[in-house]
């Protein structure tokens, strides 16, 4: 199957124009999962969370529901980071949605960045790995700053993922250090779409890194864009071939796992 990844700079408030670009994506690209940035229609930097309430939906209403259409019409599993609202509670999700509604679902980010706190609430649903055997698959979600976290990867390989989508907005240089670790240690495709350029407002300039990839399950990269432009980066992945944690006739880095000395 093929997996891909779109890079680009959403302009911040611009819902339509972020959305009919996504959905272009959507459309256009020709792989079987396809991954956007996080926030994506909406942009980042909010001022307060009254902007982000007047940038953001409840699941499967306005954007999401025109890419669950392309989704289904199409065959293709689409990832994309989106301000949630629950109505009480208010969300820094992604949408993962398969070609059967059913199985779609969101991720609400677990580890929230910097000013995020003051604009969103906290997750209450954690991690979960969706399992979508018409195209043979499982997949779970991170987003952004979680990547600091190798709980997070972690958890949901011991659910059974085979590829970690993580939608970003990704502001420090030194994540790709990480990342590759995340693919190795738990043997699972990690994909990284990231945005690039600048978001100056509340009087900070967020200069965001680019540099989207596709690790994997070795931690090498099997595609990697540039910092600084609007790309869609793809590979060619087989996902069952994660599943066998065996390395050699005696080592399973799962079943070697020893969590009675780990105080996690
Ligand atoms: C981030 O979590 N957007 C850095």
């Amino acid at each position: 199957m093929k997996i891909s990844a779109v890079q680009f700079m959403p302009e911040f408030g611009n819902l339509e124009n972020n959305s009919s670009k996504i959905l272009n994506y959507c459309e256009k690209i020709n792989s079987d999962i396809i991954l956007f940035p996080e926030l994506a229609f909406s942009g980042y930097d909010f001022k307060n969370r009254q902007e982000a309430i007047e940038l953001s939906e409840k699941f499967n209403t306005k954007y999401t529901k025109r890419i669950q259409e392309i989704s289904s019409d199409l065959n293709k599993i689409i990832c994309v980071g989106f301000v949630e609202n629950l109505g009480d509670k208010l969300h820094n999700a992604s949408a993962l949605i398969f070609p059967k509604k059913e199985f779609s679902e969101t991720y609400h980010k677990v580890h929230l960045f910097f000013r995020e706190r003051f604009i969103f609430d906290e997750s209450q649903k954690g991690f979960n790995v969706v399992k979508y055997a018409d195209m043979d698959v499982n997949i779970g979600q991170i987003i952004c700053y979680d990547w600091r976290f190798p709980e997070a990867t972690r958890t949901l390989a011991l659910l059974g993922a085979d590829i970690v989508l993580c939608p970003a907005n990704l502001v420090t240089t030194v994540w790709d250090i990480s990342t590759p670790s995340r693919a190795l240690e738990n043997k699972v495709y990690f994909v990284v779409a990231n945005r690039f350029g600048d978001e100056n407002r509340n009087d900070t300039n967020l200069h965001f890194n680019g540099g989207s990839v596709i690790h994997n399950f070795n931690g090498s990269n099997l595609a990697k864009a540039s910092l600084d432009k609007e790309e869609v980066i793809i590979a060619e992945i087989e996902p069952s071939n994660t599943r066998k944690k065996s390395f050699n006739e005696f080592n399973d880095i799962f079943s070697d796992r020893r969590p009675k000395f780990y105080s996690i």
